[in-house]
C-alpha cells in the first residue's frame, strides 16, 4: 500500500472529514455507541467476570530466553494478565512494508502457559523512524506551527492523510495475526491520546467542518459574534487554526473539532481490528491526565468502546482520596459501566517534581480504592524498566537485575487479595442515587474565562462531591447530555452552557420529583460559548423563580449563612413568590450586603436549587446533608475521619470496602455482621491500621 497513492488520499480525507460529521453539532452527538463491524454483544464483557492485575510487559526490548522467567515472576504475584506491543512499532514493520509479528504471537502463546491473557497495545503512538523519515508529513505541526522530530513519542498527526492509511495497515495485520489467538483478550488502541496537529491536513479538515456546521460564513460570524474586534470573516480559509487564545466561539468549536478528530482516528483502527479480529476480544484506550484533562470530549472518546480505561498516577506527594476517588467516579462515568485502570504506579514515577516513593502499604491502598470506585482490571506500569530510554528511573516491579524490587512483596499481596475477592467481587459495580454532571463544553468555556486565577473547577466539584461521599458508599459522576431517571439527587456544580437538550431534560428530571443543585455560573452561555439573552441561569430561570443580578469574583472572604464564601459570589434574586432565599450574604462587599447567595424552589415533588457562591466545607456538608434527606437518599453507616467507605453491588451481592488512608488506627463499627473476605470469618467490627483494606460481604447474618 502507497499512503502517497492520490485516489487513497482522497478516499481517507472524505472519511476524515465523514467522521469528524458525527461531532458536527453539540445535539448530533450520538449518544449510543457506534456498532464497528464484527462486534457482538459478547464484546467486553469477559473482562467484568473477574478481576485483572497485570502490568506493562515489553518483550521486545529483552532477549526472547528472558521472557519466560518475566511470566514466571509475573504469576507467581497472581498477575493474570499483561499488556504488550503499544510502543514496538519498529520491531513488528522494521522497514516499510517487512512484517515481524512472529514475536507478538510466540509472547502471547508463552504467556499462555502462565495463565497470563493478553491485552494488545496498537503501536501508533511512536511511528518508526524509516516512516518519519520517508513520510516527514506523519510529523505532528504544533499550534505554533512547528514541526516535531523524531525521538519522543506522540510526533505524529492525527490529522495528517498519510498516518490513518500506515496505521489501519499496521493494526489489521496485527489483528490478522492475533486477533483470533484465544490468550488475546483485547486491545488498546494507542497510548493516552493527548497532542492534536495543526498540519495543513488538518486545517483543510477544520474548515471543511465549520462549512458543514455552518453552512454560510453569516451564519459562523453571527455565532462568534465577528463584529467584535473586527474578525468578521468573508473567506472560509480565513478562519485561524492554532492554539493563540482567540475568539472563544471558535476556541470551543476547535474543541469539537479535535474531539472529531481524534474519534476517527480511533474509529479507523477499530474498524481494522473489527474487521479481523473475534468479537469477545474487547477494543478500549487508556486515557491519561488524571482523569480530568480536557484537552478533547472523554464521552465522545468512549462511545466507540467496550469499556474506558485510564491511567492513575500520584506523582508527588500522596493519594489524595477525594481528587482520585472522583477521578476514579468520573472514569467511570464515561461509559456507565465499571473500568480498567491501564496504568498504575508501583510507588514511585519519573516525571513528578519530586517522584518520592509512596508510603509501604500505599500502593495496595491504592490499588483497593480504584476497585471499590468500579475498577475491574489493574495494571502496573511497568514490570521492568528498559536499560536505556527515557524512563530508566521509573518505579518498576523489576530492578535492572531482572529480580524483584522492594515493591513486589506489596503486589504479590494485591495479587493474593484480588484473587480472594474475585469470587465475590466479579458482576458487581458501584450503584448510586446521586449523581455530579460533568460537561467538557462549559469546562472549556470556564477555562477560556476563569475570571478569577484561583477558579479551580475541579475544586468546585470536589467541594459538593466531598460530603456526598462522607455520606455514600459511591456516587456518580456522568455526562450532563445523559439520562437521569436513576437519581434522587443531581448536582450540576460547573454547568456554564445549558443546551435546549440540557434544559429540557434537567427540566424533566426535576418535574418527575428529583432534586437539581446547579452550582454558580450555571447556565450563562448557550452551546457557540454566546451568553445566554437570559440572565442566569439562562434557559433555567423560570423553573427556578429566580436569577443572577451579578457575578462577583471576590478578592477578599464574605460572609454567607453560618459560614464564608471565597472567590467567588453571585448575587441572587428571587422572583416566583414560592421560590426561597436558602442562604444570604453577612456583610459583605457592599454590593452583596444582605442579599441572597442560593436560592431554592419545590417543583411538585422536586426541587431545583441554584447556589451562587463557592462556600466553605462546613456550609457545604449542612447543605449536602439537607438536600440528601430531603431527596430521601439514605445515608450509608458512618465511618471514622480517614476510612472512606466504598460499596459494590450486583449478582445479589452487596460488597462494602473500607481503606484507612490517615497514619492511625481506626476502628469501624459495622451495622450488621459481614463476611471479611480477605481475613475470613465474619465480623461486626474491624480496626484498619495505617493503609489498612478490608473487603466485606454484606448480609451474612441473615
Ligand atoms: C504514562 C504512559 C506510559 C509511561 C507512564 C510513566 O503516561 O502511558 O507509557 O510513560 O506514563 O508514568
Amino acid at each position: 500500500m502507497n499512503p502517497r497513492n492520490s485516489r487513497q488520499f482522497g478516499r481517507w480525507k472524505a472519511a476524515l472529514i465523514g467522521s469528524a460529521l458525527l461531532l458536527a453539532l453539540p445535539s448530533a452527538m450520538p449518544a449510543a455507541a457506534t456498532t464497528a463491524p464484527g462486534a457482538s454483544a459478547a464484546s467486553g464483557q469477559e473482562q467484568f467476570r473477574k478481576l485483572y492485575l497485570g502490568s506493562a510487559w515489553y518483550p521486545e526490548q529483552w532477549p526472547e530466553e528472558r521472557w519466560a522467567e518475566d511470566l514466571r515472576l509475573m504469576q507467581a504475584h497472581g498477575a493474570n494478565v499483561v499488556r504488550i506491543g503499544e510502543f514496538a512499532w519498529s520491531a513488528m514493520e522494521p522497514t516499510e512494508g517487512a512484517y515481524d509479528l512472529g514475536w507478538l504471537v510466540r509472547a502471547v502463546r508463552l504467556a499462555a502457559k502462565y495463565d497470563i491473557k493478553v491485552v494488545i497495545g496498537t503501536p501508533t503512538d511512536t511511528p518508526p523512524a524509516w516512516m518519519t523519515q520517508k513520510y516527514p508529513e506523519v510529523l505532528r505541526i504544533d499550534g505554533d506551527g512547528k514541526r516535531l522530530g523524531h525521538g519522543g513519542r506522540r510526533q505524529f498527526s492525527i490529522s495528517d492523510p498519510h498516518y490513518r492509511p500506515l496505521s489501519r495497515e499496521i493494526v489489521s495485520r496485527m489483528a490478522q495475526a492475533l486477533g483470533h489467538e484465544p490468550n488475546v483478550i483485547g486491545w488498546q488502541i494507542g497510548n493516552e491520546y493527548t497532542d492534536e496537529s495543526y498540519d495543513p491536513a488538518a486545517k483543510a479538515g477544520w474548515i471543511d467542518w465549520l462549512k458543514d456546521r455552518y453552512g454560510t460564513l453569516d451564519k459562523l460570524n453571527d455565532a462568534w459574534t465577528t463584529q467584535y474586534w473586527s474578525q468578521t470573516y468573508s473567506d472560509w480559509n480565513q478562519v485561524p487554526f492554532n492554539t493563540e487564545k482567540g475568539n472563544p466561539g471558535l476556541m470551543l468549536e476547535q474543541k469539537r473539532y479535535i474531539t472529531g478528530q481524534w474519534v476517527a482516528f480511533q474509529k479507523n483502527q477499530i474498524d481494522a481490528i473489527r474487521a479481523h479480529a473475534l468479537p469477545a476480544q474487547f477494543i478500549t484506550t487508556n486515557l491519561g491526565g488524571l482523569g480530568w484533562a480536557n484537552r478533547f470530549d472523554r464521552y465522545a472518546i468512549n462511545r466507540d468502546l467496550d469499556f474506558a480505561s485510564w491511567d492513575n498516577y500520584v506523582g508527588t506527594g500522596h493519594l489524595q482520596p477525594y481528587r482520585n476517588g472522583a477521578s476514579h467516579d468520573l472514569v467511570r462515568g464515561w461509559k456507565r459501566k465499571n473500568f480498567w485502570v491501564m496504568e498504575i504506579q508501583p510507588g514511585f514515577v519519573n516525571w513528578a517534581p519530586v517522584s518520592n516513593m509512596l508510603y509501604p502499604g500505599e500502593t495496595r491502598a491504592m490499588a483497593w480504592q480504584a476497585i471499590g470506585h468500579g475498577a475491574d482490571g489493574i495494571l502496573y506500569w511497568q514490570w521492568r524498566n528498559a536499560l536505556n530510554g527515557q524512563e530508566t528511573m521509573h518505579g518498576s516491579i523489576l530492578g535492572p537485575d531482572g529480580k524483584p524490587l522492594p515493591v513486589y512483596d506489596e503486589v504479590v499481596r494485591i495479587g493474593r487479595e484480588m484473587a480472594r475477592a474475585t469470587p465475590v467481587l466479579a458482576g458487581t459495580a458501584p450503584v448510586s442515587p446521586v449523581a455530579i454532571l460533568q460537561d467538557y463544553p462549559s469546562r472549556w468555556t470556564i477555562d477560556f474565562q476563569p475570571h478569577h486565577k484561583d477558579y479551580d473547577q475541579i475544586g468546585v466539584l470536589l467541594d459538593y462531591y466531598a460530603p456526598l461521599k462522607d455520606a455514600l458508599g459511591s456516587v456518580d459522576i456522568v455526562e450532563a447530555d445523559g439520562p437521569l431517571d436513576r437519581y434522587k439527587l443531581v448536582v450540576a456544580p460547573n454547568l456554564a452552557i445549558l443546551t435546549p437538550d440540557m434544559t429540557a431534560r434537567l427540566s424533566a428530571f426535576v418535574k418527575a420529583g428529583g432534586h437539581l443543585i446547579l452550582g454558580p455560573r450555571s447556565g450563562q452561555r448557550d452551546a457557540y460559548d454566546r451568553l445566554q439573552p437570559r440572565r442566569q441561569p439562562g434557559p433555567l430561570a423560570d423553573l427556578l423563580g429566580g436569577q443572577v443580578e451579578q457575578f462577583y469574583a471576590l478578592d477578599e472572604p464574605v460572609a454567607v449563612g453560618t459560614g464564608t464564601a471565597r472567590i467567588w459570589a453571585e448575587d441572587l434574586t428571587a422572583k416566583a413568590p414560592d421560590t426561597q432565599v436558602l442562604l444570604r450574604y453577612g456583610k459583605a462587599n457592599g454590593w452583596l450586603d444582605g442579599h441572597a447567595a442560593a436560592l431554592t424552589r419545590q417543583v411538585g415533588k422536586g426541587r431545583i436549587t441554584y447556589v451562587g457562591a463557592l462556600i466553605d466545607p462546613d456550609l457545604m456538608k449542612t447543605l449536602i446533608d439537607d438536600a440528601l434527606k430531603g431527596a430521601g437518599v439514605a445515608r450509608d453507616f458512618a465511618v471514622p475521619a480517614d476510612v472512606e467507605l466504598m460499596t459494590r453491588q450486583g449478582d445479589g451481592r452487596s460488597i462494602v470496602i473500607l481503606i484507612n488512608h490517615g497514619k492511625e488506627a481506626r476502628s469501624v463499627t459495622l451495622p450488621e455482621t459481614m463476611t471479611d473476605i480477605l481475613e475470613g470469618g465474619t465480623k461486626q467490627a474491624v480496626t484498619l491500621g495505617a493503609e489498612g483494606v478490608a473487603v466485606l460481604q454484606r448480609g451474612t447474618d441473615k
